[in-house]
């Protein structure tokens, strides 16, 4: 029987790109958005209803969220994999935004996988993966992205406590953390933080093959590309060479942009 993953986010960028690859390993996806149009255009692009299940849903709907796994398990005979990877970004000060827009940005990446997560862990399969998706974000603080960091680092230390849980016994919770990937998330690059483009701009595939790794080794955490997650942690740990190196990084990442746009400008 194959076996079957649920993907939040499953439409497109990442999500999309690691449905497409474990369909191509003979697995099936049940994929999560709010966007029905786009939900059937993945199931289309991984093959149709043999290989693909849309569930159109918000991920900050709790009761839907809590119901899905039993859902999915009904609807696809079992549950193998959760990839928790729906994700909200709004960048700029803390001051630009309501109370409840920051509010979404935890219920979206943080709240909403603790609660999938749980309803899970009864119902995957024995050697199943729970796989977070977070970010280098939550690996060291970015200035104009707090409230994302915030719920980011949440989720690295929601995976790590909770692979420990007695609950979790016979499952692999682990956490897959990208550097900046050229995906739509990325929006306006003049608002994404040089600190941010400092770092080598990774594709969808490129993160979706870190998740299959991190499910097929049972890794606790992967970083795509792995040295950012280097520089992330020493950064982290050393707050001072963080500080003396900020400039120089910020100034690589101007430079990155402008050579990002003027790629896109030479395709367009
Ligand atoms: N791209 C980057 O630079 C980057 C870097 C590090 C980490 N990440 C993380 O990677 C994950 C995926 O990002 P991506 O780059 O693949 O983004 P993307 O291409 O914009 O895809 C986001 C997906 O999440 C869905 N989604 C968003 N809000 C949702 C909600 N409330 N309920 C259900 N589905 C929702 C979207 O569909 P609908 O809008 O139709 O719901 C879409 O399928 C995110 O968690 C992000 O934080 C991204």
């Amino acid at each position: 029987m194959s076996k079957v993953a649920i993907v939040t986010g499953g439409s497109s960028g990442i999500g999309l790109a690691f449905a497409r690859m474990w369909v191509e390993r003979g697995g099936k996806a049940a994929l999560v958005a709010r966007t029905e149009s786009a939900l059937a255009e993945a199931v289309a692009s991984l093959g149709g209803a043999e290989t693909a299940r849309a569930y159109a849903l918000d991920v900050r709907d709790l009761a839907a969220l809590d119901a899905l796994p039993l859902r999915v398990k009904a609807d696809m005979g079992r549950v193998d994999v959760v990839v928790n990877n729906a994700g909200l970004n709004h960048r700029g000060s803390v001051r630009k935004y309501e109370a409840t827009d920051l509010a979404n940005v935890i219920a979206t990446n943080l709240t909403a996988p603790i609660v999938l997560t749980r309803a899970s862990l009864a119902v995957v399969e024995p050697g199943g993966s729970i796989v977070q998706v977070a970010s280098v974000a939550g690996m060291v603080p970015v200035p104009g992205e707090a409230t994302y960091c915030a719920s980011k680092a949440g989720l690295r230390a929601f995976a790590r406590a909770v692979a420990d849980d007695d609950a979790a016994r016979g499952l692999h919770v682990g956490c897959v953390s990208p550097g900046p990937v050229d995906t739509g998330f990325l929006g306006d690059l003049s608002e994404v933080p040089d600190i941010v483009l400092s770092q080598p701009m990774v594709t969808a595939d490129d993160v979706a093959s870190g998740i299959l790794r991190c499910i097929d080794e049972r890794i606790d955490e992967v970083v795509v590309p792995a040295m950012s997650g280097k520089l992330a942690t020493m950064g982290y740990l050393l707050p001072g060479f963080a500080q003396r190196i900020r400039p120089v990084l910020e100034k690589r990442g101007a430079k990155n942009r402008e050579a990002i746009l003027a790629k896109r400008r030479a395709m367009s």
